[in-house]
């Protein structure tokens, strides 16, 4: 039996926690390194040789994609959540459960720190440490990010060199990459300038022998989902699981156009930061989702639905996943996506959409929606109307005693603006 005290290091095979490997054991610790599975497509048995090769003690891989996929996801899709409104929280939803997989092995070791290697700037570090904190509060927490004394990657693998490790790793070309079964994100090099015009598609192929190919050639430009109770439970009429549908789409439209998401965004910790996101699935299971959203559920029903998948977006982005606002959100989701059931065909080409919306519980009205003849009286609409601008405007601009109420409505209009086109055949339009 070793002195050492006994860490459990999130292990990914890659430049910083190879280095942390290292470091720990000149640190005296004992190393247990666990390679999570989350659907990175990563040969993770040669990363536990790495593990060992460097010095740690014991190298495991466990899977953690079923807990993602029966936990977490069904509720993130349900609700179609996103942070900020674009960002479909790809990496949030892989950390917390990144953790729970290291807590369990902790346990099993009867104790351990544990150990993550995300910097002191992202978001990572305080997603990895709240479900630590959840989960087992007894263990202490290491980021070596926060007490060692290298500044960057470069120093990274000098040290590594160092110590006689052969670490590959071209500083200029690369960018970083974080993958799971839900989505690649990529930051780093020129989407650290957002001054600078990036090229996409250049930044894709400069990344792309580092994440599977892949796919058909061809793969159909259509896709007909069906979702039950607010979770997708077929594709094309072929009955399959929330993991199995996003890996299906995410190994077939990986290389679309469309596939992309060039995105700024506000770091809990408050730093900006822009990356490219790739998560076609989500793309296309939102679309779908929210068609079916917007077709079952009254008008009231479905602001609260945006709401609700706003909060749940920052919720899983802040990494409160383990919480007691976890578990109220996730009750009002569950209630809501119980009126979610239908089967959405979505077309792909030239972004996906929603061409058609077969839902069981749909209050769309044809009757009520068409622009011919119905039974429906347009004469209704006056007292709607009469009533509903006093309590929607309040006081009017006349009551208000404004000498001229249009005056005081209107800013007043520059020249260009309040300038008078006469177009051919007599009508009068504003240039703007
Ligand atoms: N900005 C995204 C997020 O906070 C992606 C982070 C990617 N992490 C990484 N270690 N490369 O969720």
């Amino acid at each position: 039996m070793s002195d050492a005290k006994k860490c459990v290091l999130a292990y990914s095979g890659g430049l910083d926690t190879s280095a942390i490997v290292v470091w720990l054991c000149e640190q005296g610790f004992e190393v247990h390194a666990i390679l999570v599975d989350v659907g990175q497509d990563e040969d993770l048995q040669a990363a536990c040789d790495k593990a060992i090769r460097y010095g740690a003690t014991t190298a495991v891989i466990r899977d953690a994609k079923p807990a993602m996929f029966e936990s977490l996801v069904p509720t993130v899709v349900g609700l179609s959540a996103t942070y900020e409104g674009k960002y479909r929280l790809g990496t949030a939803i892989a950390r917390p459960f990144i953790a729970m997989e290291q807590v369990k092995r902790a346990q099993e070791l009867g104790g351990a720190t544990l150990v993550h290697g995300a910097t002191g700037k992202g978001n990572d570090q305080i997603r990895f440490e709240y479900a630590y904190g959840a989960l087992a509060p007894q263990y202490p927490v290491l980021a070596p990010w926060r007490v060692w004394n290298f500044e960057g990657r470069i120093d990274l693998i000098n040290y590594l060199h160092e110590k006689g490790y052969e670490e590959k790793f071209v500083v200029e070309k690369d960018y970083s990459l974080d993958e799971n079964l839900w989505h690649i994100s990529v930051e780093g090099g020129v989407l650290e300038q957002p001054n600078k015009i990036v090229d996409v598609p250049k930044v894709m192929t400069a990344v792309a022998d580092r994440f599977a190919q892949g796919g058909p050639e061809n793969p159909p430009q259509s896709v007909e989902i069906t979702i039950e109770n607010g979770i997708p439970k077929a594709v094309d009429g072929v009955v399959m699981s929330l993991q199995n549908i996003v890996a299906l789409f995410n190994r077939n439209y990986r290389h679309a156009d469309w596939a992309w998401d060039l995105i700024v965004e506000n770091r809990m910790t408050g730093i900006k930061s822009r990356g490219i996101y790739i998560n076609p699935a989500a793309k296309l299971l939102y679309v779908a989702m929210d068609a079916l959203a917007s077709s079952c559920l009254a008008k009231a029903a479905y602001d609260q639905y945006v709401h609700l998948g706003q909060q749940y977006g920052n919720l899983v982005y802040n990494g409160e996943c383990f919480s007691d606002q976890s578990i109220m959100l996730e009750a009002a989701a569950k209630a809501i996506m119980g009126k979610l059931n239908g089967t959405i065909v979505v077309q792909l080409a030239p972004t996906p959409y929603a061409a058609q919306i077969v839902a069981s519980d749909a209050i769309f009205q044809e009757s009520a929606a068409t622009f011919e003849a119905s039974d429906y009286t347009h004469a209704d609409a006056a007292g709607f109307i009469n009533l509903g601008w006093r309590s929607a405007i309040g006081k009017p601009f006349v009551e208000a005693n404004h000498e001229n109420p249009v005056e005081a409505a209107v800013p007043a209009s520059s020249d260009v603006c309040s300038e008078q086109q006469h177009v051919e055949g007599g009508l009068v339009s504003s240039a703007v």
